[in-house]
Order: structure tokens, then sequence, then C-alpha cells
């Protein structure tokens, strides 16, 4: 189809004026792409889709949200009420706001294991150490958004959660409670937090759009990695394939049973028993009543895990802060020439233990504490840590694995 595009008088026409058919052909065409990238690799066009979908469907719904926690004549907030309009007044508005909803959570799963890939094929690694920094931009832009949009439905878990989370800020020193007020516009959550959630809750996937352009730029800059981690040479047609067909073709399987998997889930069970869509969310706001248990959702109970683990709430935001802030230097920390946990022994077993450890701490964060629990998020915290700290020191006991001559 696109060949076919590209050889209309129109799009010569625009080609004379800005080159696109060279673009095109360098970047989508005929952009080389190693022969050997396995079905780990197809998770980035699939964020891509879910970023756009995420986008489209919130731009219909904000045509019939309303951000605002006044009361109705009927005793609910006019947010509240707006949203129960979308599902059952507006033509396949339910479709629409499932779509969205689940689609946050569909958006993290795919970003974790696509980040999951990078970390273990060691694509964070020299020369794309900036492709992964701005994927932890990426994914620190997604959780802002993702809690800036739970919000919006105002019901008692937005309410309680924004709640909990406003009100870390206050335990900062000295400009703690200027943030927070900053950022509810006021000294509690109410219907100025609304309206600014709301509208950073639409800035953040825009940001978003330009950041990824950024990542794939870069990626372009300096070609895919792959998974047995090893330089190639880009022009030996015996290392890469043609993007088009082989890749576009591969990605879009991927991305029909994706689809067939997400749909399935909107369709079918959108809550997915309480974890894409909280339960407690269907009950309006009451700023008088502490639901029982108030958790984020899942893509960000690994976090709250680790602010709960210490005794002083200073410590907890302290490390909180840290354990994301520890991504951006992820690939100064690992100094090891090897890239590909193939042939890296001992990252091989610590990084699975990682990935384990990241599931354990969202467990823990999402049930209510118990004492055994948070012991348990302890020790998962402690490895979170470990695992970045150890790294530094990897290189000097582990016995790589001799690596492959070519593809
Ligand atoms: C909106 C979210 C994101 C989108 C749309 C996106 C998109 C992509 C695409 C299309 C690719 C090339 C295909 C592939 O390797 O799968 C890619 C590569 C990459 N991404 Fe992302 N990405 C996102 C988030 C992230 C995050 C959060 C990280 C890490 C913190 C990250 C790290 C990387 C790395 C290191 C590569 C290079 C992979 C390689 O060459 O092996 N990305 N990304």
């Amino acid at each position: 189809m696109l060949d076919t595009i590209m050889k209309t008088k129109i799009f010569a026409w625009v080609d004379r004026r800005t080159g696109a058919e060279a673009i095109i052909k360098s970047q989508l065409t005929e952009y080389p792409a190693p022969k050997n990238l396995n079905w780990m690799w197809v998770f980035g066009a699939i964020a891509m889709l879910v970023l756009v979908l995420q986008i489209v469907t919130g731009i219909f719904l904000a045509m019939y949200y309303k951000p605002s926690a006044m009361e109705t004549l009927g005793g609910f907030s006019v947010a509240f009420d707006s949203v129960e309009r979308i599902m059952r007044d507006v033509n396949f508005g339910w479709l629409i706001r499932y779509t969205h909803a689940v689609g946050a959570s569909m958006f993290f799963l795919v970003v974790y294991i696509h980040m999951g890939r990078g970390m273990y094929y060691g694509s964070y690694k020299e020369p794309r150490e900036l492709i992964w920094i701005m994927g932890v931009v990426i994914l620190l832009i997604m959780q802002g958004a993702a809690f800036f949009g739970y919000l919006l439905p105002w019901g008692q878990m937005s309410f309680w959660g924004a709640t909990v989370i406003t009100n870390l800020f206050g335990a900062i020193p000295v400009l703690g409670d200027l943030i927070g007020q900053l950022l509810m516009g006021g000294f509690s959550v109410g219907d100025p937090t609304l309206n600014r959630f709301f509208s950073l809750h639409y800035l953040f996937p825009l940001l978003l759009v330009a950041i990824v352009a950024g990542h794939i730029h870069a990626l372009h800059t300096v070609h895919s990695n792959n998974p047995d981690g090893i330089d190639l040479d880009q022009s030996d047609p015996n290392n890469v394939v043609m993007f088009h067909p082989y890749v576009t073709m591969k990605d879009a399987f991927a991305v029909s049973l994706f689809m067939i998997l997400y749909m399935y889930i909107v369709f079918f069970n959108p809550q997915m028993g309480g974890y894409f869509i909280e339960v407690d969310n269907y009950v309006p706001a009451n700023n008088l009543q502490t639901p029982a248990h108030i958790a984020p959702v899942w893509y960000l109970t690994p976090w709250y895990t680790i602010l709960r683990s210490f005794e002083v709430k200073l410590v907890g935001i302290a490390a909180m802060g840290a354990s994301l802030a520890i991504l951006f230097v992820y690939p100064f920390l690992d100094r090891s020439k090897v890239r590909s946990a193939r042939y890296r022994p001992m990252y091989r077993s610590m990084v699975i233990l990682f990935f384990i450890d990241v599931i354990v701490l969202g467990y823990c964060g999402h049930t209510a504490t118990t004492e055994t629990l948070k012991v348990v998020g302890q020790i998962a915290t402690f490895y979170y840590f470990f695992f970045f700290i150890a790294l530094l020191f990897l290189p000097r006991f582990e016995k790589t694995k001799p690596l492959p001559e070519g593809v």
C-alpha cells in the first residue's frame, strides 16, 4: 500500500518539498533490522499502538467528561455522574471508557515487558544508554498520567488514593507542604485538584508522544540491539533484514494477537477481579468515609511497597524516589562488556530474580499489610536495591561465555 501511495503524483509533489521518500526508506521500509530479533522485540510497536489508542479514546472521553466535584441534584458529583453517563447514555461510551481504563493496565503491562526485555538482553548498555534513559522518563510520565487519570471518575479510590499520595509531600522538609498545596490547589483534595489533574492528565500523553519520537530517533541512530547482544555490521545482508516486510509483518501479527487479548478483557472482564478497575471506585467519593483498604492500581504497587517498607515516612519517600532514580543510572552501574544475559550466567540469575522480586513487591503493595507481608516487602525492597548496587562489582566475579561471531 505504501508503495502505491509513494507512486502517486501528490506524493511526488510532497517529496520534492520535504524529501519524504528518503526519510520513509531510511527510517521504515529499508531500515535494517537484525535478523535474529525474537518475539520480545515486538513490544515497542505494541506500546506505540496502545499509546495512540489511549490518546484517541481519551479525546472522545473528554468530549463528555466534566471535571467538577460540585454536587448534582441527584447528590453525586458532576464528574462521577458524567462518567456514569458515558457508560450508560453515550453511544458506545462503555466501549470507549473500558478501552481507555483497561488500556492503562495493558500499556503498563506491555511497557514493563519491553523494559524487562531491555534489561535481559542488555539493550540499555553502550551505545543505547540514552534510549534507556528516555525510556525511564517515559515511565515516569506514564506513572504521572495514570495517577492523574485515576482521580477523574471521582470515586472512593480516586479520592483516597490522591489524598494518600498528595499528603506524602507533607513529610518532605521545608517545601513539602507547599508542593502538596500546589498540587491540590488547596489544603485537601477537592474541586481544584480535579481540574488540575484533568489538565495534566491531558497534557502528559502528548509529552509522551514527543519523547517516544526521541526514543525512536535515538534507536535509529545506533540501531537495535539483538538477543545475542553483539555488534553487527548493518550493511551486511547476512546480519540484517529489511524492516519492511519482515519486521512490519511480524509486528502486525503480534499486534493482532495482542488486540484479541486486549479486546477480550474489554468485552468480557474489564475489571479483571479489581486489578484493572477497582470495584470501590464505583462508589462516589466521600471525604467522611475512608475505605477499609487503600492501594494504588497494580502497576504502581511495587513502588508503593518500597514506600511502605520503612517506619519513617520521609525515608520511605526517599527510598521510593531512589528506586525510580536508580533506573536512570542503571546503564552506568553495569560495566560488563558483554550485553546479553545469554552469555552472562550470574547476571542472568540476578536479573530473573529481579523480575520475580518486582512481582513480589507488586503483590505486597496490592494486599492489606500483615506483619509477614511487611517483612516480605522489606526483603524484596532490599533485593531491589541490592541488584543495582551489586552490578558495580559483578564484572570482577562473573565469568562470561564466549560470544558468537555473527548471527
Ligand atoms: C510509550 C512507551 C514506549 C514506546 C512506545 C516505546 C517504543 C519503542 C520501540 C518501537 C522500540 C523499537 C522496537 C523494540 O525494540 O521493541 C523501542 C526500543 C527500546 N526501548 Fe522503548 N518504548 C517505550 C518505553 C520504554 C521504556 C519505559 C524503556 C525503558 C526504561 C524503553 C527502553 C527501550 C530500549 C532500551 C530500546 C532498544 C531496544 C533494543 O535495541 O534492543 N522503552 N522502544
